[in-house]
């Protein structure tokens, strides 16, 4: 069983590291419990997963693809499975932040590697990529990456 204080930490971690962060696309969200804590901290998230059973929160019932219109200043996903790699394409393409908490890989990687992978992908798409730690049970790292600016 997952730990449920993952979405009041995670929304807290994201207010602290990235405190200009007005909107959010919460990807993979599932019911919508990372979505609920942030708007909690009054930051506007839309949640995008194609689960049916959810809170009553901003949702777009609907898988999250690379021609999602960027409605957002930064894209997150909390153990966000299959969409992880999706998450950081996302933001190098819009050049935006973003914040993952890894759990599964999409190809067989263990969970090291698989963190090493993410943190690779994000500094070859041209982020700075810093790891944080949320103090929950299970999959607890997070990656956070930021556009390096071009001058
Ligand atoms: C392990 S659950 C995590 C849900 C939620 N973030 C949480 O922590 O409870 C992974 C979720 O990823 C969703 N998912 C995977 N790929 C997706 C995609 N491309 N777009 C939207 N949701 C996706 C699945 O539907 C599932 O709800």
């Amino acid at each position: 069983m997952a730990d449920k204080r993952r979405f009041a930490l995670f929304a807290a971690h994201i207010k602290e590291s990235l405190p200009n962060v007005r909107r959010v696309f919460d990807v993979a969200g599932g019911m919508g419990g990372l979505n609920a804590a942030l708007t909690v901290l009054g930051i506007e998230t839309t949640t995008f997963d194609s689960r049916r059973k959810r809170l009553p929160v901003r949702f777009a019932e609907r898988r999250f693809t690379l021609e999602e219109p960027c409605e957002c200043d930064l894209v997150a996903g909390l153990h966000p499975d299959g969409a992880t790699r999706l998450i950081i394409e996302y933001a190098a393409k819009h050049r935006i932040p973003f914040a993952i908490v890894p759990c599964c890989s999409d190809n067989g990687m263990s969970y090291k590697p698989w963190m090493r992978h993410l943190a690779e992908l994000g500094a070859q798409a041209g982020f700075t990529v810093s790891e944080g730690k949320l103090p929950i049970d299970g999959r607890s790292r997070v990656l956070t990456g930021l556009p390096l600016c071009v001058i």
